[in-house]
């Protein structure tokens, strides 16, 4: 599977390293329109062939699938790029600007007859797995209340300075990630409250949000999101979950500790994610889960399966993103068939 990726910045290094890992796959063409990041990347990754221009990495072709690793302005603009010619996409997230993008991007991706992974990866996160499968096989019965929180005062900025200055940030760039892990927990959302603040006088969107998800399957989650709490010790990149069933309890806690709670008994594991060779802490758990989802998408490939971050799939998170700004903007609860 020959792979060409555009956008050779911050994170694309860890998709670098994570294709390195997956059997029978290539990065055969790299594209950046900042010439160091394109050339550090060529050398590092020794990918000779490298292009500033997207329309010419496309026209020359020679490869399967093209992995996105851009900023969202760009995304809509490449995805219908690589629909024309007749490629396999991942697009990282946010998927796109507007609910009007990300339609048109599916559906140019969908005529193309070629498939659409949106790379919304903290699904793929081993402990954050750890519970979803737990959750599935009936651990806890029917799961009736869900709190899914990632709270934390990590430094994002310093390697994503762009975060600092967009007029929305922590439900666009992170609260989206949160969101997925709890429609992988309990399931599409009918509706959805929010509130959002912002603590960091230094930075121009919000960086505190808080929202209540009615699920369609008849559970309630709360999803809170915050960059903006200095705790001791640090979490940053954790997700915690604590979620109540009929039969018993499951709680992700600190420390990548799972504890399932059923019938009068107590197990507790730790499902800490292995450090990487070219991965470091604390980001190890995030990069794991890079190198995951690309796997599920060569498996996806391989089996004629669709990927659980479908572009199609992906709308109902970012559709959530939508809402949870909408909620929060006039102060009441938003139907997602409003979105
Ligand atoms: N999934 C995750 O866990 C995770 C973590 C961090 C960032 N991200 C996402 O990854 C994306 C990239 O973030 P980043 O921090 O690496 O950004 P970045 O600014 O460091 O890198 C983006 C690169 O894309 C290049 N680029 C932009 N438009 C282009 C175009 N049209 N043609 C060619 N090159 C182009 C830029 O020159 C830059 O080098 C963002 O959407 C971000 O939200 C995802």
């Amino acid at each position: 599977m020959r792979i060409a990726l555009i956008g050779c910045g911050f994170f694309a290094q860890n998709q670098l390293h994570g294709w390195q890992g997956i059997d029978g796959a290539e990065v055969v063409a790299l594209c950046d329109r900042d010439a160091d990041r394109l050339a550090a990347s060529s050398d590092a990754f020794g990918v000779a062939r490298t292009y500033a221009d997207a329309e010419a990495l496309f026209r020359d072709g020679g490869f399967d699938v093209v992995d996105i690793a851009t900023t969202v302005a760009s995304h809509r603009p490449l995805v219908k790029l690589a629909a024309r010619h007749g490629v396999h996409v991942i697009c990282q997230k946010p998927f796109a600007l507007t609910m009007a993008d990300a339609r048109a991007m599916v559906a140019a991706v969908e005529a193309s007859g070629k498939l659409l992974m949106v790379h919304e990866n903290f699904r793929w996160q081993s402990p954050v797995r750890a519970a979803i499968d737990a959750l599935r096989s009936g651990a806890i019965g029917e799961p009736f209340f869900g709190r899914v929180s990632f709270r934390s005062g990590y430094d994002v900025f310093s390697g994503q300075p762009y975060l600092a200055e967009g007029e929305r940030f922590i439900i666009e760039d992170l609260g989206i990630h949160i969101l997925d892990i709890a429609r992988a927990l309990f399931g599409d959302v009918a509706r959805i409250t929010a509130t959002t603040r912002r603590i960091n006088p230094k930075i121009r969107g919000e960086d505190v949000a808080t929202m209540l998800l009615a699920h369609t399957g008849g559970v309630t989650s709360v999803v809170d999101c915050s960059y903006a709490t200095r705790r001791v010790p640090e979490t940053f990149p954790e997700s915690l979950l604590e979620i109540d069933g009929t039969e018993g309890t499951l709680r992700l806690d600190t420390g990548y500790r799972l504890t399932i709670q059923r019938g009068g008994q107590t197990d507790v594991r730790d499902v800490s994610p292995p450090l990487l060779p070219w991965a470091s802490k604390p980001w190890h758990n995030i990069q794991e889960s890079v190198q995951l989802i690309q796997q599920h998408f060569v498996d996806c490939l391989r089996e004629g399966r669709v990927p659980e971050t479908s572009g199609q799939d992906n709308l109902q998170t970012f559709g959530l993103v939508e809402a949870a700004y909408l909620s929060a903007r006039e102060g009441r609860t938003v139907g997602m068939d409003e979105i």
